[in-house]
C-alpha cells in the first residue's frame, strides 16, 4: 500500500514527516503509526531538543527526550530534522533575563548549540538553527528578543557559524512562519540567507513553518514563486510545521476546503526541485498544538482526534503527489 513518504520518495523527494513527542508516544496505537514509514519517513521533535528542554538552567544539560525521538527515527529508519537552537519562545530565564553583556551572550548562546549539536551531530539531516527571528509588524524588521537587542543582527550568523563547527553534514535551516508567499515577512527571511552568506557562513536551506488556515491558504503558484525566490539565492526549502487549521468543529465543507489547502500546498513543493520535503506538525488532532494555542480553532490534521484517518484530506494529499 502507497502512503504519504512511500509516494513522495517515489516522486523524488527525500521525505514526508511528521512532529513527535515524548509523552505521545506512550499511546501505544499512536506510537505504531508514528513509525509506518510508508506515511512517515522524517520525525522532528515538538518540543524536546528547545532550549528550555535541553539546558533548563546554565551548564545543565539534559538530552533525555531529544535522545527518545533521535533514538526512534533511527530505529525506524527515518530522518531526524532537528529543532531548533536560537529562539525567543521557550526560552529559559536565565537566558531571556540573564543581563548578560554582549560577549558573554555570544558565549552562552554559542556554547548552547555547541553542545547541542554536538549530541546529535551525524544524526540530524537538518537544524533549525534561528527560529522565528522576523517580527510580525508588516516592516520586515527583526524581533526584539534577547538576542537581537544584546548581540544585534550579527547574533544570526555567529548562531550558523557554530552550528557548521559543531556538526559540518548537517543542513543548516533558517525556520518562520507566514514567508509561505510574497510578503515583507518573506523578503525579510531572503534577506537573513543574503546575511548568513555575507559574512562568509553556510545557510543550506529556509523552513517554510506553513501554520495555515482553511481557506486562506496561499495559491499553489503563491508559494511556488515563494520557493523558487529562495532557491534562486541557493538553499534548500522544506515545508517544516504543516497544519491547516479552521475553526470548531468543523464542518463538512470546511474540510473539503481543508483537503484541497493541503493538495495545493504539497502540489508547490512538488512543482519546486529544492523543495525537499514536507513534517506535519504531528499528525492527528489529538496531540496537535492548535487548540491550546488558536482558541476555538483546531481539526487540523490529516487524522482526526480517534487516530483516523479523514479519508478525503488523505486521498488529496496522495493526488497531489
Ligand atoms: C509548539 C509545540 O508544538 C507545542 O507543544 C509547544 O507548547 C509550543 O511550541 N513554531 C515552532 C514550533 O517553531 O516549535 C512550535 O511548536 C509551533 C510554532
Amino acid at each position: 500500500a502507497s502512503g504519504l513518504n512511500s509516494a513522495i520518495v517515489a516522486a523524488g523527494k527525500l521525505y514526508f514527516g511528521t512532529a513527535t513527542e515524548t509523552f505521545t508516544l506512550e499511546d501505544v496505537e499512536y506510537a505504531t503509526q508514528v513509525s509506518n514509514t510508508a506515511d512517515f519517513g522524517q520525525l522532528s521533535p515538538a518540543n524536546s531538543m528547545k532550549w528550555q528542554s535541553v539546558q533548563p538552567t546554565q551548564d545543565t544539560f539534559t538530552f533525555d527526550g531529544g535522545d527518545a525521538i533521535a533514538d526512534l527515527a533511527e530505529a525506524n529508519g527515518q530522518l531526524l530534522r532537528c529543532h531548533t537552537l536560537v529562539w525567543y519562545n521557550q526560552l529559559p530565564t536565565w537566558v531571556s533575563g540573564g543581563g548578560f553583556d554582549n560577549a558573554t551572550l555570544i558565549e552562552v548562546m554559542t556554547n548552547h548549540i555547541t553542545a547541542t549539536v554536538t549530541q546529535w551531530k551525524g544524526k540530524c539531516y537538518a537544524w533549525d538553527v534561528v527560529n522565528e527571528a522576523i517580527s510580525d509588524n508588516g516592516d520586515g524588521s527583526f524581533r526584539s528578543n534577547v538576542f537581537l537587542d544584546t548581540i544585534g543582527e550579527a547574533y544570526i550568523p555567529i548562531a550558523f557559524a557554530a552550528a557548521a563547527a559543531a556538526d559540518p553534514d548537517a543542513k543548516l535551516y533558517y525556520n518562520d512562519y507566514s514567508i509561505e508567499s510574497d510578503s515583507p515577512k518573506a523578503t525579510a527571511a531572503l534577506n537573513i540567507v543574503k546575511l548568513v552568506q555575507s559574512y562568509g557562513v553556510k545557510i543550506d536551506g529556509i523552513g517554510l513553518q506553513a501554520h495555515f488556515i482553511v481557506g486562506s491558504t496561499p495559491s499553489t503558484e503563491a508559494q511556488v514563486a515563494n520557493m523558487e525566490a529562495f532557491a534562486a539565492l541557493g538553499v534548500e526549502v522544506g515545508i517544516t510545521e504543516l497544519d491547516i487549521r479552521t475553526d470548531t468543529p468543523v464542518t463538512a465543507s470546511a474540510q473539503t476546503q481543508q483537503a484541497a489547502d493541503y493538495a495545493s500546498t504539497i502540489d508547490a513543493c512538488m512543482q519546486v526541485d529544492a523543495c525537499v520535503g514536507i513534517t506535519l506538525w504531528d499528525w492527528t488532532d489529538k496531540y496537535s498544538w492548535v487548540p491550546g494555542t488558536f482558541s476555538g480553532e483546531g481539526s487540523a490534521l490529516p487524522w482526526d482526534e480517534d487516530l483516523q484517518k479523514k479519508e478525503d484530506v488523505y486521498d488529496a494529499m496522495i493526488a497531489a503527489i
